[in-house]
């Protein structure tokens, strides 16, 4: 069986430090994996995202993100999610569709429908077996890391937008009841890590 593991969450809740926490366990336990950031992962997605982040594109309308990120996606899906699943590897993305539904659908407000459509061509069928969300809501996870820093152009859409991701993911966790497993993420990362990694074993996911 493949196993597609994709991590979700706000800026600053902490799914970056657990997807490579994941990623370092499945090094060490000599499980083969592929591992990458979206958007990115591939050469072209990587020059997809400096385009997207960059923070002098302020005139980018909310279709084109939203398309950009599928394109993006679209590259890493065929050149290395499928070959990866295909040689029976643990796949493990820190972000993936579930981003487009919360950031772009909710928060920029294109709707679920229209990025549900333009993923249908990027996605081809390619959806997560298990979506890790780090349940922290935005206040929390900007106070941590002392504010928005405003580091790219998503960054900079400010609380207010962020407060929509936050809600547009808690609305993805009813709409993927069988997928979307949430972890309060509030004590020790490595306390936190273990609970992640003994889920996914129960579920036999990981060994
Ligand atoms: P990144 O610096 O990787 O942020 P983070 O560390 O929080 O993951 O930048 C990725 C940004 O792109 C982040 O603000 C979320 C946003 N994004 C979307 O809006 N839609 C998407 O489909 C994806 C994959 C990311």
């Amino acid at each position: 069986m493949s196993v597609f593991i994709t991590f979700e969450g706000c800026e600053g809740c902490g799914k970056s430090t657990q997807s490579r926490l994941l990623k370092e366990y499945l090094e060490k336990s000599g499980q083969p994996f592929f591992y990458a950031r979206e958007p990115g992962g591939t050469e072209i997605s990587e020059k997809i995202r400096s385009i997207i982040l960059d923070k002098d594109n302020g005139l980018m309308v909310d279709e084109c993100e939203a398309l950009l990120y599928a394109a993006a996606r679209c590259q890493l899906i065929k050149e290395k999610i499928l070959p990866s699943l295909d040689r029976g590897e643990i796949v493990i993305l820190d972000r993936y569709i579930h981003s487009s539904f919360a950031y772009q659908a909710y928060a920029r407000g294109l709707g679920y429908d229209f990025v549900a459509s333009v993923n249908k061509f990027a996605l081809d069928n390619c959806m997560p077996t298990v979506t890790v969300f780090m349940d922290v809501p935005p206040e929390t996870a900007f106070a941590r890391k002392g504010g928005i820093d405003g580091a790219d152009r998503i960054e900079l859409a400010g609380l207010e937008f962020h407060r929509k991701v936050y809600e547009g993911y808690l609305a993805l966790k009813e709409k993927f009841p069988d997928t979307f497993v949430s972890f309060k993420a509030d004590g020790n990362k490595y306390q936190t890590h273990e609970k992640i990694v003994e889920y996914l074993k129960q579920n036999n996911y990981i060994k």
